[in-house]
């Protein structure tokens, strides 16, 4: 059945292994049948930094909430025209992906900067103005699948599952759990191609040839099995219930049953030799 793939990607070099990938995906998916909408931010020069002046028609021309001049705009249809188009596409489609170089741990600015004007209360968190009664697993984006593909400048081994870094599915909790899965979203885990400062020409193509077997997967692969907030392991939900993983605690605990991933082990089967 044909679907609508979001790339939001945060790049500027076309040459670059992040944009060669996006390419890659958007050939792949295209070529099944799917519709491709692209989000090129620098492209777009997309404003990065969410401040008053996403806000042209104030709730509270005192003092400035960023969640209740959100929720405000959102409601009234007083957005940016930049933020609600994104949000259009965003509703269009029945799977996003995140591609980014891993910058200091996380998403170059830019791309959080969509995130935080794009996931705006009432749609993104406080659905349905509800505040956190639907969330993690339930929300405006729910039924909508999300995937990361980041490339890593340093070795697989720094990520694998005592390396120094710390696996990588594991420094990505705050994008994959905190939130696409707190949005609604079903997230897969994320594909990463590491040591790309380094890498040679025969394991980029490795790499793709692993990266397009993902991407034609993208509505068959089994998500990360975060905990939804009211499918019954939050009492009350803010706190795992007693029963619930019994002497986990921090990351672990909210994911119900981890994948190699988690530990950082598919990495380094998935790493081109
Ligand atoms: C500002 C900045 C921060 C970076 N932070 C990290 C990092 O935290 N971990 C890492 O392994 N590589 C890091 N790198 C290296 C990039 O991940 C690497 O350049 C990228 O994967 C190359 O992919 P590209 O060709 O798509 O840009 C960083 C690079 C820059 C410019």
């Amino acid at each position: 059945m044909k679907k609508t793939v979001l790339i939001v990607f945060a790049q500027p070099e076309p040459a670059s292994l992040t944009r060669q990938f996006v390419d890659l995906a958007r050939d792949t998916l295209q070529g099944q049948g799917h519709e491709v909408l692209l989000s090129d931010l620098y492209a777009m020069q997309w404003k990065a930094v969410f401040d008053e002046q996403d806000f042209p028609h104030r709730a509270d021309p005192r003092r400035l909430s960023f969640v209740a001049e959100s929720g405000h705009a959102w409601r009234q249809g007083h957005q940016p025209p930049d933020i609600a188009l994104e949000q259009r596409k965003l509703l269009s489609a029945d799977a996003v992906i995140l591609a980014f170089p891993l910058w200091w741990f996380s998403m170059p600015a830019i791309l959080k900067g969509w995130v935080e004007r794009v996931f705006a209360y009432g749609l993104a968190y406080g659905y349905q103005d509800a505040g956190n009664r639907y969330r993690y697993g339930e929300g405006g984006l729910q039924g909508k699948r999300a995937l990361l593909s980041v490339m890593v400048g340093g070795p697989g081994t720094d990520y694998s599952a005592r390396g120094i870094n710390g696996p990588l599915e594991q420094l990505l909790f705050p994008i994959t759990h905190g939130t696409l899965f707190f949005a609604g979203m079903e997230v897969l885990p994320t594909h990463a191609v590491y040591g790309t400062g380094h890498i040679t020409a025969q394991a980029v193509d490795a790499a793709k040839a692993v990266w397009r077997r993902r991407v034609e997967r993208l509505f068959d692969d089994v998500p990360i099995a975060f905990r939804p907030q009211n499918g019954g392991d939050y009492v009350d939900g803010h706190v795992l219930a007693d029963h619930v993983a019994p002497g986990q605690r921090g990351l672990d605990a909210h994911v119900a049953q981890h994948g190699p991933a988690w530990h950082g082990e598919p990495m380094r089967r998935e790493l081109p030799a």
